[in-house]
């Protein structure tokens, strides 16, 4: 069991790594969904929702029209949900002030990971609407984001719980790691595995781990407990953003709210693009050399490039090893005790996979 948060690096191999071929795949992948866990959460999220409005006001003008701008476009509310169910699934029935809190600080965190997020990739559009940065510039947008890490801090510190404010801290430096080293190998066709591994953990998969582990440990679960959780979140964000990935090759702009092509178009090294140029070796070399390690792309390049990473089963392959994490997620739950919690946990982690959005 493990016990001691502080001495965990984000880069140890938290899950042993899991192969990266198709032919090992040989169940259909299962459809999840999120409408149980939307159900039984629902008025543990309405409490939340409210913070989140009351939280992101400000006399500054820009700073509640700009979060608002994001806020009110929804979103799926996953880090938030994770938080809660968290705190729901160790048998938590009474009231959950500490892991509400926490809930909307996950939000709050994963809201301004976006705001400063599409300036770094260059994104125009997010949940349906143009990127905040193209209605109000890059500066106000990096400061709102600031502004909304600084809430998500004094929601946590008002939680009183020390060790919660601890998983979020860390959470939120580690996404700063991930982004920024993702920054420094995009355009690296040999981006090994394990490298793409630590980035989308990093990036993504920590703040699920976070969002879960502290849900759990401002309920009062045991040691146990709260590490199943942290894995849980783990290898749910994992396949969450391996899906992600794949969607931007896989997956339609109506659906998912953002542009498909963006990875593509950033020249971002993910799972799908580099299965593919392993998968097209001797014949398109000259093609991902040109339009991913040298940028230079033209706008029929991304049609081209969709083509070969769909033909070569470089999407189908993505999906099949976040379907191995979400079964790894899945197993972690085994220790929480049985019941709607931990079902709708489960068709969550499917839902990762199976999602269109
Ligand atoms: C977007 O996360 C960022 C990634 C980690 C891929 P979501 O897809 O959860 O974004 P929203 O909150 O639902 O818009
Ligand atoms: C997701 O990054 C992680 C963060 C926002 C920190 P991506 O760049 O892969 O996500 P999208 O595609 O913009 O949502
Ligand atoms: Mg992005
Ligand atoms: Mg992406």
């Amino acid at each position: 069991m493990r016990v001691n948060f502080g001495r965990i690096s984000p880069f140890a191999p938290v899950l042993k790594e899991i192969s990266v071929d198709a032919a090992l795949a040989v169940a259909p992948r299962p459809k999840g969904d999120v409408d149980a866990l939307v159900h039984l959460a629902k008025d543990d999220m309405a409490a939340v929702d409210a913070l989140i409005i009351a939280r992101m006001q400000s006399d500054v003008p820009v700073i509640p029209l700009l979060a608002e701008h994001l806020v009110s476009a929804g979103g799926k509310r996953l880090r938030p949900l994770l938080t809660v169910a968290a705190a729901r699934a160790i048998g938590q029935t009474g009231a959950i002030e500490g892991p509400k809190k926490l809930a909307a600080s996950v939000e709050f965190i994963h809201t301004a990971t976006l705001l400063h997020d599409d300036i770094v990739d260059g994104s125009e559009m997010r949940r349906g609407k143009v990127a905040a940065h193209l209605i109000w510039g890059s500066a106000s947008s990096v400061l709102v984001g600031d502004f909304l890490f600084a809430r998500a801090f004094e929601l946590m510190v008002e939680t009183d719980s020390l060790r919660a404010l601890g998983i979020l801290a860390r959470a939120s430096a580690v996404i700063a790691e991930g982004e920024v080293l993702q920054l420094t190998r995009a355009h690296d066709l040999n981006l090994d595995l394990d490298t793409y591994l630590q980035i989308i953990r990093a990036k993504t998969a920590e703040l699920f781990a976070a969002a879960a582990e502290s849900g759990a440990v401002g309920a009062g679960a045991t040691d146990e407990q709260v590490a199943a959780l942290r894995d849980y979140g783990m290898a749910l964000g994992i396949a969450f953003q391996l899906a992600d990935d794949a969607l931007d090759y896989g997956g339609a702009t109506e659906t998912l709210g953002k542009n498909a092509g963006d990875d593509f178009n950033e020249g971002k090294a993910t799972l799908p693009l580099l299965l593919a140029v392993q998968r097209t070796k001797g014949t398109e070399d000259l093609f991902w050399d040109r339009v991913i390690t040298k940028g230079d792309r033209k706008p029929e390049d991304f049609d081209r490039a969709r083509q070969l990473i769909v033909a070569s089963g470089a999407v189908e392959a993505t999906l099949d090893t976040a379907s191995e994490y979400a079964d790894r997620a899945k197993t972690a739950l085994q220790v929480l005790p049985a019941g709607p919690w931990r079902s709708a946990l489960e068709a969550l982690a499917d839902f990762a996979v199976s999602r269109a959005m």
